[in-house]
């Protein structure tokens, strides 16, 4: 795995300059860029990222997981979120994955990821994985409904590179356990790991509200819910909100 690393002090975002640096050149598998701030960061769902000049971790790694299966793909989204709460968990308590792959602290919001992947025939060619996570940030002004940082959650103030090379050792970890087969049982941790995989919450879906447990999530990322009445669904990203 090669270890090129971009640092850069201003971008759109990194997700973007990696998947144009990629469409121009060959990009060795292991690749990290990494920005001060990003003037146009990317979210989930058309929204956008906030993080403050040089506040936090903003970044993307590159991967060519030829070795997944595209049907597989939630695969990264396990093992990179379980990767990163693992490595928060050295720094305080209570951190999990809002499924399919947000890092919470409590029941807010601490980073996330964005992957976006090439295809090609049933392969995944190449994984753009973009993580922002909020280490020292002090206050949030964007409309995002819940962000906290680190530095809200314990006080202090924290090296962005030691938190960014941990997290990424970690990734690589479990990446190239899960490329040789030798992992651990991912998906049963990732279960652990999940915000809210205990107990009956609340849940909307097309307009209609609920009150559901977490029953599992399936290898291709589906959620499977239970309502307090006993009846089973599944939902794909998108399909179903968590209420607070
Ligand atoms: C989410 O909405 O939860 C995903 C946020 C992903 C943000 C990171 S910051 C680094 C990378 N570049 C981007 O433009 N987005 C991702």
């Amino acid at each position: 795995m090669n270890d090129t690393f971009i640092h850069l002090e201003e971008t759109e975002s990194t997700n973007l300059y990696l998947r144009k640096l990629c469409a121009e050149r060959m990009v060795d598998e292991g690749t990290v860029v990494i920005a001060d701030f990003q003037t146009a960061g990317r979210g989930q769902r058309g929204n956008g990222w906030e993080s403050d000049r040089a506040k936090n971790l903003t970044f993307s790694l590159l991967l060519r997981p030829t070795h997944i299966p595209i049907k597989q793909q939630f695969v990264l989204s396990r093992l990179v979120s379980l990767a990163i709460v693992e490595v928060l968990r050295n720094y305080s308590t209570d951190f999990t994955i809002k499924w399919p792959n947000d890092i919470y602290w409590r029941e807010k919001k601490i980073g996330g990821i964005l992957i976006e992947n090439d295809l090609s025939g049933s392969q995944i060619s190449a994984s753009v994985i973009g993580i922002g996570i909020n280490i020292n940030q002090e206050v949030f002004c964007s409309p995002a409904p819940n962000p906290v940082s680190l530095f809200q959650i314990t006080g202090q103030k924290y090296e962005t590179p030691e938190i960014l090379s941990n997290i990424l050792e970690r990734i690589l970890d479990r990446y190239m356990q899960q490329a040789c087969g030798v992992e651990d049982d991912l998906s049963e941790n990732y279960f652990n790991a999940l915000f809210r995989n205990n107990g009956l919450h609340r849940y909307e879906s097309n307009g209609r509200m609920f009150n559901a447990c977490i029953k599992q999530v399936e290898d291709d990322g589906i959620l499977v819910l239970e309502t307090e009445e006993g009846a089973e669904s599944r939902f794909a990203f998108k399909e179903v909100s968590f209420l607070f």
